[in-house]
């Protein structure tokens, strides 16, 4: 979604989830397209986040970003509870939301809110086109994008393993582990 969105090399793009599996994808992403990167998410996984190339950092438990009257060229929301109405002021006038996770309402709503104003939605699920799929392939050979992997569980586990995403606190990505049996 940001290479749909077409960030540009030292725009600014902002990640609320940041440490997700989404989020710390993103984060890498964002800066291979020559970005600016803040991310947002709690204080113990500030490192984590750094770590993968984040330039700033906000926790989310301290502050809330939309007050602090920086503008970013992107903000992307991987969470899922911000919603335009929220954010519009912490844009940049062309500035673009993009919304990985978001409810039916706010997708119903942007193809309108997209045609009056200049501050634009991005709420579609991703794309995969093939120039994408290159482009990702490519940076995982590069390793320019890394998947962080929290923990791995077998397939035998895969109850204890959706407990755990569905706490959503993961740090990347939960692997499941599938044995051949035969
Ligand atoms: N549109 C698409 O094409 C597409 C594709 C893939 C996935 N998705 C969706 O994207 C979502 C992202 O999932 P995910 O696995 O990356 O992450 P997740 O587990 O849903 O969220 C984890 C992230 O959210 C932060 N977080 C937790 N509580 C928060 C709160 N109250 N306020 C703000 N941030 C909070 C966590 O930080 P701390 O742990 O530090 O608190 C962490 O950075 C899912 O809903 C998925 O369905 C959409």
């Amino acid at each position: 979604m940001l290479i749909k969105g077409k960030v540009q090399a030292g725009q600014s793009v902002l990640i609320h989830g940041a440490s997700g599996s989404v989020g710390t994808a993103a984060i890498q992403v964002a800066k291979h397209l020559g970005a600016q990167v803040t991310a947002v998410s709690s204080t113990q996984n500030r490192e984590l986040v750094k770590s993968l190339g984040a330039d700033f950092f906000i926790d989310y438990t301290a502050s809330d970003f939309t007050g602090n009257g920086i503008q970013y060229d992107y903000i992307l929301d991987s969470f899922g509870n911000l919603n335009f109405e929220k954010i519009k002021n912490s844009l940049c006038p062309k500035g673009k939301f993009i919304v990985v996770s978001g409810d039916l309402p706010q997708l119903l709503k942007s193809p309108f809110l997209n045609m009056i104003q200049s501050k634009k939605i991005i709420a579609a699920p991703a794309t995969e086109t093939l120039h994408t799929l290159q482009t990702i392939t490519d940076l995982f050979a590069q390793k320019k994008l890394v998947p962080v992997i929290d923990q791995v569980f077998p397939m035998d586990d895969i109850r204890k393993a959706h407990a755990y995403i569905e706490k959503r606190h993961r740090k990347g990505n939960v692997a499941i582990t599938i044995s051949n049996r035969d």
